[in-house]
């Protein structure tokens, strides 16, 4: 696919500095399947009796959050999936490590200090204002699915029904995170061996990458393509020539700025819409990750219908989110609790 050398000056325009606040015809093997319990123990009219304004609360929250931050957006998105994947989606992400404690919490793991400060202020206020309303009532893990929908439809994507019933986890453990979560560099054979341990299938991660189509990404997740693909000491092949140039300009490989950041989409990057599909097409992608999923047969065909069809992809990002966010569900006290500030455990 041509891409126009305008959108690549708007790509110059558009690296930016981030200064964190510190803060299918899929041959791969079959998933294994989501134990059909845990998609039972969820339902859109959960808190109907207990709390029936709940997405109203979240959403005015959300709506002014995206006003002040865009940025709320991939980043609260990104919060969702990073809890989901490990110990399932119960908001043990939000958990601040103990002052004093010799265990982390998963926030505090290598592979979330990307995770914007912004995306845990979201949820912060939106737990905030529910307890004033329905104190003690709902989970912050399904507070977190609620706003992660919210700020997908206010950047320009699907708005779709959440199902809720999710009780917060009792365990946060940085130690947990590193074999729970993709890196830039996986290969195509270790996403998918991930995906499936969730229940996810090669469809699956391949919409649910299209979450790509917003956000941002640090130079140390892309450079090795740059410079040293996979050990070549040359660039990514299927990196997009003038697109590989300015890329270099903004991340050096040795002494860049580590606040430098791109765009996942180089056309559309505020914008929640299949753009990145057509991307990867035109050799567009980001992360060797991204770019990955055309480069490979059994994924092809359907990038490039997805590439084709905006609808199509809104209607499989909506259904993926619904099984991405049933992972690992805990119910009972057991395994759960109802925390009434999202960042300490209740007891
Ligand atoms: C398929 C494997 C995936 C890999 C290897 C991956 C990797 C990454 C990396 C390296 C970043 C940049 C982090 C930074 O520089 O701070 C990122 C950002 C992001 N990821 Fe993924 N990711 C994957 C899947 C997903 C999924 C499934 C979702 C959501 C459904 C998601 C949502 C996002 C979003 C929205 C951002 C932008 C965050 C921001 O701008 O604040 N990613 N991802």
């Amino acid at each position: 696919m041509p891409v126009p050398f305008s959108l690549l000056c708007f790509l110059t325009l558009l690296i930016i500095f981030y200064t964190p606040s510190k803060c299918a015809n899929a041959k791969s093997p079959p998933p294994k399947q989501l134990p059909a319990h845990r998609h039972r123990l969820l339902s859109v009219d959960y808190y109907d009796k207990t709390c029936p304004h709940l997405d109203q609360l979240v959403s005015s929250i959300t709506t002014q959050q995206f006003k002040d931050a865009p940025v709320s957006a991939p980043a609260t998105l990104r919060l969702f999936f990073h809890d989901c994947f490990v110990e399932g989606c119960d908001g043990s992400i939000l958990i601040s490590t103990k002052p004093g404690s010799k265990v982390a919490a998963e926030k505090d793991a290598v592979d979330n200090k990307g995770l914007r400060p912004e995306a845990f202020e979201s949820i912060k206020k939106a737990k905030a204002l529910v307890e004033s309303k329905c104190p003690g009532v709902v989970s912050c893990a399904d507070i977190l699915a609620i706003a992660a929908r919210d700020f997908v439809h206010l950047a320009g994507g699907p708005y779709y029904p959440v199902k809720k019933g999710r009780w917060d986890g009792k365990i946060s453990m940085a130690s947990r995170v590193g074999s729970n979560l993709p890196r830039a560099n996986s290969t195509v054979d270790q996403l998918l061996k991930l995906f499936n341990s969730k229940g996810l299938s090669a469809d699956d991660l391949v919409v649910l990458s299209g979450a790509h189509t917003i956000g941002f990404a640090h130079c140390e997740h892309f450079t090795n393509r740059l410079y040293d693909y996979r050990g070549t000491k040359q660039p990514d092949p299927a990196i997009d020539g003038r697109l590989l140039k300015e890329l270099k300009m903004s991340c050096p490989r040795y002494g860049g700025n580590t606040d430098i950041v791109a765009p996942f989409d180089v056309t559309t990057p505020f914008l929640f819409d299949h753009a990145y599909y057509g991307n990867l097409e035109g050799k567009l992608g980001l992360l060797a990750t991204d770019q990955g999923l055309v480069s490979d047969a059994r994924m092809k065909t359907m990038v490039q219908g997805l590439a084709k069809d905006k609808q199509k992809f809104f209607q499989a990002f909506a259904a993926a989110m619904d099984k991405m966010g049933s992972i690992g569900v805990k119910r009972g006290r057991r395994h759960g609790e109802r925390r009434r500030d999202c960042s300490i455990h209740q007891s």
